[in-house]
């Protein structure tokens, strides 16, 4: 299904290197069929020239407020009445104080406070100023106004500096685009996700734990709750924010983890367990801290529930989710052992991922999933986890009311 077709989609494009992209993505938006007009601002138009927007567009394109040549006295309103959604890539940081701000003083950030369609930015800055608290509470505050940020992602940045703040890919940014346009594929179903690595005390400074950055589990709750769905998110100890408009509960061990799933689940339909639980703790963690002796120490370890498969084993389960991060390659017995876990947990569906792989998995933005349920699977190749989750979420939704219809109306039937 190609949501942007036939979609007005007014292309805002600031001043960056970034801008270069703005070409891709407008010839982009017009083989998904949609009617795209573009408004740079003075800046835009030093990083690219009109003439190759006007060209690929097809439409003249908008840059002054107040232009003679104009064929419309209030350009700022007819474009803002004109168009089904406000994309604006690359979206620099002054924009984004701009539009936090309300400030009209050229003719995108007066037409972005003139519509009333969704706006949507995809931010392009070196990481510093990304990270500079004015430009994160400027975010906040449009994420409050339901302006939806794609990006940035993390990088190399034409400054020469590597983090966060460069442009998404262009199909990404069309993917965030097009979510605009679905229909909310889990509109008002309930989700409960675990995410990140679990604690288990040695001793009152130890721990054991796991390389888990949660990254996956709080892109896909990020990604359900832009689906319609409304998220519990019970995450390990992670440096990541709480998704927006996504509850957290956050936990330590894989006890707590259990007694915080134990106690919410029965409200849900959905369960995805992302979280890379502890499969042991110290039997007997000790009271006070262990001291160097030079002698062999051995810690007695105990298995911890398994979670997932408590919560797959009761009566009236929910669709059940679980992840399985393997050192086995998609060629080297990943499926056997994928489909094995989803048998032996008793679960619906079951993502794999090769965690011994260098860039991707435990730690890294990009990975690989093999999604398999009892009657099929499919590849999901190499991409950004935020990637991955969009991509993800659809095939949860379709099996699990696949599940709903197949047990038909009655007390189990959740869907
Ligand atoms: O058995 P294994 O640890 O490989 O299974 C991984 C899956 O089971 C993940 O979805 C993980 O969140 C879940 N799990 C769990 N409780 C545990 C161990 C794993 O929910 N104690």
């Amino acid at each position: 299904m190609n949501a942007l077709a036939h979609k007005r989609i007014l292309l805002g494009v600031t001043g960056g290197v970034a801008a270069y992209k703005s070409a891709e993505l407008v010839r982009r938006l017009r083989e998904h069929e949609a009617e795209v007009r573009v408004v740079m601002t003075r800046s835009a138009s030093l990083f690219i020239g009109p003439q190759t927007l006007e060209a690929l567009s097809g439409e003249r394109v908008y840059c002054e407020l107040f232009d003679p040549a104009s064929p419309s006295a209030m350009p700022h309103i007819d474009l803002a009445r004109w168009c089904d959604a406000v994309l604006i890539a690359p979206a620099s940081a002054h924009l984004l104080a701009k539009l936090a701000h309300g400030l009209a003083d050229d003719l995108l950030s007066t037409l972005c406070l003139a519509a009333t369609a969704p706006i949507v930015v995809a931010p392009a800055m070196n990481r510093e100023m990304w990270l500079a608290p004015s430009t994160q509470v400027n975010r906040a505050i449009l994420l409050e106004r339901g302006v939806r940020f794609l990006g940035p992602g993390e990088g190399e940045q034409a400054c020469g500096e590597t983090g966060p703040g460069r442009m998404l890919e262009v199909p990404e940014v069309l993917e965030g685009l097009a979510a605009v346009f679905e229909p909310a594929l889990l509109s008002g179903v309930r989700v409960l996700v675990t995410a990140g690595p679990t604690r288990e005390a040695i001793d009152p400074v130890r721990f054991l734990g796991n390389r888990s950055s949660g990254k996956m589990g709080y892109a896909l709750a990020e990604a359900m709750r832009e689906m319609g769905a409304s998220v519990l998110l019970i995450s390990g100890p992670v440096h990541l924010p709480a998704p927006r408009g996504v509850e957290r509960v956050m936990v330590e061990s894989a006890a707590d983890m259990a007694a915080a799933v134990t106690s919410r689940v029965v409200d849900c339909e959905i369960f995805v367990a992302t979280a890379a639980v502890a499969d042991y703790r110290c039997r007997a963690p000790a009271g006070h801290k262990i001291r160097r002796t030079g002698e062999l120490l051995t810690l007695e370890l105990e298995p911890t529930p398994d979670i997932l498969a408590t919560v797959a084993a009761r009566p009236a389960a929910p669709f059940t989710v679980g992840f399985a991060a393997e050192t086995e390659g998609i060629d080297g017995g990943l499926a056997d052992l994928a489909g094995r876990k989803l048998v032996a947990k008793g679960i619906d569906m079951i993502v794999a991922n090769h965690v011994g792989e260098p860039g991707q998995g435990f730690e890294s933005d990009d990975n690989e999933l093999l999604v398999s349920w009892h009657a099929g699977e499919r590849l999901l190749p190499r991409a950004p986890k935020t990637r991955l989750a969009r991509q993800l979420v659809p095939i949860i939704a379709e099996r699990f009311r696949a599940k709903g219809q197949a047990q038909g109306p009655g007390p189990t039937s959740r869907a």
